[in-house]
């Protein structure tokens, strides 16, 4: 998988990095969701959940406090298996049927094709900026100096160039959310989840974070699957999907859900 892998410097402008994804609405989606469950003992964190990305979408998911988001985000992005129901992900030449995928296939997944914006907690405080962004393309296999390259890259194009030597704690809330977007997309990944990449941040801070975040990816033809509680951070995405009780009950693209999709029908 991701055969083509180079590790090339990423370019001054981060538009320029085109992921080369389809965009034609009759290309299949990037992502296909069919039918997801998935209980922790008692509780029904997705109730049947079937949904479709395209790629170069940006796609905010909103919803009350334990509606399902970040599991739903979690069953995409293959960090944990559905109890049942199918996640498909379609990229340009890698065609893969992501629940199915034993767990070290699912682990080079992430690392290869996804990447990851939490609200806090991927970024190594030992590890300086620099260091942070790199060592993503050194664990798919970068030699240290083309990673490090690659990475400075990327923190001059998200206006980090200088801050390059400074660790976590030398930078501010939205400095480090700029040094996670950074090392998210530093492998190439053409699809980006987000967990609440604002939720520490305040308001503007949060904005400019968003509009980094939006230009790097969406800009760049990538793919953005945003968790969010604010209503600024939905809006800057073109499309907003709502959950509730593990169901999606609104999608911006389609209006209300059919009754029939929210409950995991055949769509
Ligand atoms: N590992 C787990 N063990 C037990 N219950 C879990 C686990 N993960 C999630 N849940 C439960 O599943 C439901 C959905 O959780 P999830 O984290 O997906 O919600 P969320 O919409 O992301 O909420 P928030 O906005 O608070 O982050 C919640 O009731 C939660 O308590
Ligand atoms: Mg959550």
């Amino acid at each position: 998988m991701n055969e083509n892998r180079d590790f090339t410097p990423a370019p001054a402008s981060t538009r320029a990095s085109a992921a080369g994804l389809l965009r034609h609405p009759s290309h299949p989606p990037v992502l296909s969701a069919r039918n997801l469950t998935k209980t922790y003992g008692p509780t029904t964190a997705l109730a049947g959940l079937s949904l479709d990305i395209r790629a170069g979408e940006s796609v905010a998911i909103m919803g009350a406090s334990g509606s399902g988001k970040t599991t739903l985000l979690h069953v995409l992005a293959g960090i944990i298996a559905p109890d049942s129901g199918q996640v498909h992900l379609n990229l340009p030449g890698q065609s893969v049927q992501v629940e199915a995928l034993a767990e070290s296939a699912r682990s080079r997944l992430r690392r290869e094709a996804f990447g990851f914006v939490f609200q806090q907690g991927l970024l190594i405080p030992e590890l300086n900026a620099l260091e942070n962004v790199a060592v993503a393309l050194m664990l798919n296999g970068a030699p240290r100096p083309a990673a490090e390259q690659a990475a400075a890259g990327w923190l001059q194009a998200l206006g980090l160039g200088g801050m390059e030597q400074r660790r976590l704690g030398e930078l501010s809330g939205g400095q480090a959310q700029r040094v996670a977007i950074a090392r998210a997309q530093v492998t190439g990944a053409g699809v980006i989840f987000a967990d609440e990449p604002t939720g520490a941040l305040d308001s503007a801070t949060s904005a400019d974070v968003m509009q980094v975040l939006l230009e790097s990816t969406i800009g760049a033809g990538k793919t953005l699957i945003v968790v969010t509680h604010d209503d600024g951070v939905a809006a800057s995405c073109g499309r907003v999907l709502t959950m509730r009780d593990g169901r999606l009950t609104g999608d911006s693209a389609g209006g209300v859900i059919a009754a029939g999709l929210a409950r995991g029908g055949n769509q």
